[in-house]
């Protein structure tokens, strides 16, 4: 068995210059055995090629079951909440992933996003509306953690007075990181399910408008979504879809706040927010980790073995600074052309959500920028506290001095 390397990944310093931990182990080490939570081990992937291969080899799993003994299974899974996090889309493979993903897609398709977006520019136009005429705010309570809950509660349930409950459950559940799940995880996860499974009855009852009305109605040759399918899929969107946004508009605003000339170029500019946006997601993914693929069969990459059962972890920050790939990755440019950076990841498991999350990011930072012109950082970059864990890298709080708000020039 190869020998671990000894890395911090959950570490603030690594949260801050992830490359100067991920450009050695790229070069040196490109797929490096590392510990992962819970006494587990797991092989890291650092370059772009390998990230890519790893992402379409049907070798590489998502769903640890087959992977896992009876009572390996019934030891991870306890409970319906677990059962349910077991079958998600990100979590299944396929033909059972070809059957969700077809059914649920079409659903998030660009073209159908596209209609959502007058709701999401009245969503930001009031975030902002309500931040405070003067001293320091904390961007990710008022904007970047706002925004997106906000706007996958109103898109799941149009006009539904459970709304505002299932924002606060959203609020609280945070992204699972690798490891074990924590009780207070649990116990959101199963307080959001029993609300959801109320508002199924509901919506059966009385049809209303909105993607959970959809998904009801939604039907392949092998009859209607399931109540546990559509469960899985409000929980993973709620728990994947916000934090992964919001770590985007937190991750895009601290970038612009670390690099003046681009954020000036970007308000001058405002037809550069589309490469703006995949820069951000290329420079600072949220998720610097993909979620883990199980090796199904031994197999060899640079030398190693890994052996089926082996946990396989892809990072997607040292992919996308690879410099095979990008030239000068080090340098955070908004005008940056052909960029492939897997911030959404890449493959069968391609985000379902991408256009979504474009959308809120296209039409959040623009904002931003024309109302708060002489916005900046009111604190020292080393002293921005960042989210626990390994697998997300995100300032937990971003206070910014806003100065006065222009006249609010929101479109
Ligand atoms: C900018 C924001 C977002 C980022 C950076 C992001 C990132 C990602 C990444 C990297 C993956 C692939 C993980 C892997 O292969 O292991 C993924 C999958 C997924 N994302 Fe997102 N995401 C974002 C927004 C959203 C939104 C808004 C939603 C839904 C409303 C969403 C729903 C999903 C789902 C359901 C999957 C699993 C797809 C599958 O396995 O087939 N994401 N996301």
């Amino acid at each position: 068995m190869a020998e671990i390397i000894e890395v911090n990944l959950a570490s603030p310093e690594f949260k801050c210059d992830p490359e100067r931990i991920l450009g050695p182990l790229r070069a040196d080490h490109p797929v490096a055995r590392i510990a992962v939570p819970d006494g587990e081990t797991a092989w890291l992937i650092t370059r772009w090629k390998d990230a890519n291969a790893v992402f379409k080899d049907p070798r590489f799993r998502k769903d640890e079951r087959s992977v896992l003994s009876a009572e390996e299974i019934a030891r991870t899974c306890s409970s319906l909440e677990e059962e349910l996090m077991m079958r998600h889309l990100s979590k299944t493979d396929p033909p059972e992933h070809t059957r969700l993903r077809a059914c649920f897609a079409p659903l998030f398709a660009p073209h159908r996003v596209e209609g959502w977006r007058e709701d999401v520019q009245t969503i930001v136009n009031d975030t902002i509306a309500q931040f405070p005429r003067s001293g320091p705010v904390d961007l990710v309570p008022s904007f970047a953690s706002h925004i997106p809950s906000l706007a996958v509660c109103r898109l799941l349930l149009r006009s539904s007075h459970y709304q505002p409950l299932m924002i606060e459950y959203a609020n609280h559940i945070t992204a699972r990181d690798i490891g074990p799940v924590t009780d207070d995880v649990k116990q959101s996860i199963k307080d959001l399910l029993v609300l959801v499974k109320e508002l199924i009855q509901e919506i059966r009852a009385r049809p209303e408008e909105g993607l959970l009305g959809d998904w009801l109605s939604t039907e392949d040759s092998e009859g209607p979504l399931t109540t546990e399918e559509i469960l899985a899929m409000v929980s993973i969107i709620i728990r994947a879809g916000v934090a992964a946004t919001e770590g985007l508009l937190t991750n895009g605003a601290l970038l612009l706040l670390q690099h003046p000339d681009q954020m000036d170029l970007l308000r001058e500019k405002p037809e550069l927010t589309d490469s703006a946006i995949d820069e951000m997601l290329r420079y600072r993914p949220p998720s610097t980790l993909t979620t883990p693929r199980w090796v199904h069969e031994d197999l060899k990459m640079h030398g190693h073995t890994l052996r089926r059962g082996d946990m396989v972890l892809v990072s997607v920050v040292a992919a996308n600074h690879d410099p095979a790939v990008f030239p000068h990755p080090e340098r955070f440019d908004i005008r940056r052309r052909d960029n492939h950076h897997l911030g959404f990841g890449k493959g069968i498991h391609y985000c379902l959500g991408a256009s979504l999350g474009r959308l809120e990011g296209k039409t959040a930072f623009p904002a931003l920028l024309n109302s708060f012109p002489r916005m900046r950082l009111s604190c020292p970059l080393e002293q921005v506290p960042w989210t626990p864990g390994m697998k997300i890298a995100v300032p937990q709080s971003l206070p910014v001095a806003l100065d006065r708000p222009v006249a609010c020039s929101l479109t």
